[in-house]
């Protein structure tokens, strides 16, 4: 069996879905906090199969100890963790203690349970503010910008150094900036708080918001505004699954191997907004306001190495990601 935690996330979702529909069982456990039950319920629809999950917060480490009674894990991919920027600035210790604890207790499952293998739910901001793009894994791992980035950055460095003493091996994926939704328009990101970009520009073309915020039109880049590497999430989703079976076959080369994923292309936030309304034909007011705190400017990645050894294939383009996100859109109220 497989555990993800986080499973009824934005990219927890697309990859359970992915997985079962490759013969896997998996146990989903999520707290809902960033989600809600009924995408249980909507995984099931894509899968006809009825989907096992616990509900449990990850920092209360009796009960994710108590899992290993019960289930019998060969792989955990763990994706929980929160992720807004500017909120991890606000209260950084909210995020250490749930991105870092959760993962703490995670590792320590797995030891109990006799389960070796874990892919890691991780981010380009451990990259920081690079020097050159696009960004390779050889980059060197800089002070991230946000106390989130800083768990991830310190996730990873817990997960090698397990991996050092041969507790675990693990693959980190770093994933550029996940949008889209599902083909069958029943998953999506769906998120509580909004702070990423994709659910604020529907949001406005909904009519719900008046206009998208801008942050910065004083960039050193195309048109000011900061670039980013767009990726539809179920080509971030096939990556685990791939992920997974490297390491269930014993291809890894090293106990720990980190891989980007990202499309390779830079995409400015006044290029997403215009693609956006071309492809959607709707109106998205903005305004440009002040750069936000834990920005970089310009980041997009190369991600060859994931297409070399775990063999990942992108196979969705920015229309199709922006247009998946917006039609899933029109199905919820
Ligand atoms: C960051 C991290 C990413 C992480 C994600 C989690 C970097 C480079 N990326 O993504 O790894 O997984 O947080 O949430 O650190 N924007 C606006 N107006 C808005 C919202 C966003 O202009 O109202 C712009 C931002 O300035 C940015 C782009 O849109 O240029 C994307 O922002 P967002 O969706 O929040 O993701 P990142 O901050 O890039």
């Amino acid at each position: 069996m497989i555990l993800v935690t986080g499973g009824a996330g934005y990219i927890g979702s697309h990859t359970v879905v992915d997985l079962i529909n490759n013969g896997y069982d998996v146990l989903v456990v999520d707290n809902f906090c960033n989600s809600t039950v009924s995408v249980i319920a909507d995984m099931e629809k894509i899968c006809g199969k009825t989907i096992l999950f616990e509900n449990i917060n990850l920092i209360d480490k009796e009960a994710v100890l108590a899992l290993a009674a019960k289930y019998k894990f060969t792989s955990v991919i763990h994706f929980a963790a929160y992720k807004a920027v500017k909120e991890s600035s606000d209260n950084p210790m909210k995020y250490y203690e749930n991105n870092i604890v959760g993962l703490m207790n995670v590792i320590q499952l797995m030891q109990k349970s006799g389960c070796k293998n874990l892919i890691f739910s991780s981010s380009c901001t451990v990259y920081g503010e690079v020097d050159k793009v696009p960004v390779k894994e050889s980059s060197p791992i800089q002070q991230p910008l946000s106390p989130y980035g800083n768990t991830k950055k310190i996730c990873e460095e817990i997960i090698r150094d397990m991996t050092s003493i041969g507790a675990i091996e693990a693959i980190a994926l770093r994933y550029f900036n996940p949008i889209g939704a599902h083909t069958t328009y029943l998953l999506g990101d769906n998120p509580q708080n909004f702070d990423n970009i994709m659910p604020l520009i529907i949001k406005v073309a909904k009519g719900i918001s008046s206009h998208l915020n801008v942050f910065g039109d004083d960039y050193n880049t195309v048109d000011g505004s900061c670039v980013r590497d767009y990726v539809h999430v179920m080509d971030i989703a096939s990556a685990h699954v791939k992920a997974m079976e490297r390491m269930r076959k014993g291809k890894m080369e090293k106990a720990f191997e980190a891989f980007n994923l990202g499309s390779e292309k830079g995409y400015s936030v006044f290029e997403l907004i215009k693609t956006f309304e071309k492809v959607n034909n709707v109106k998205v007011n903005f305004k440009v306001v002040g750069r936000r705190e834990g920005d970089v400017s310009n980041i997009y990645s190369d991600s060859t190495l994931a297409k070399e050894k775990l063999e990942w294939k992108i196979n969705f383009s920015i229309e199709e990601m922006l247009s998946s996100a917006w039609k899933r859109s029109l199905k919820q109220t």
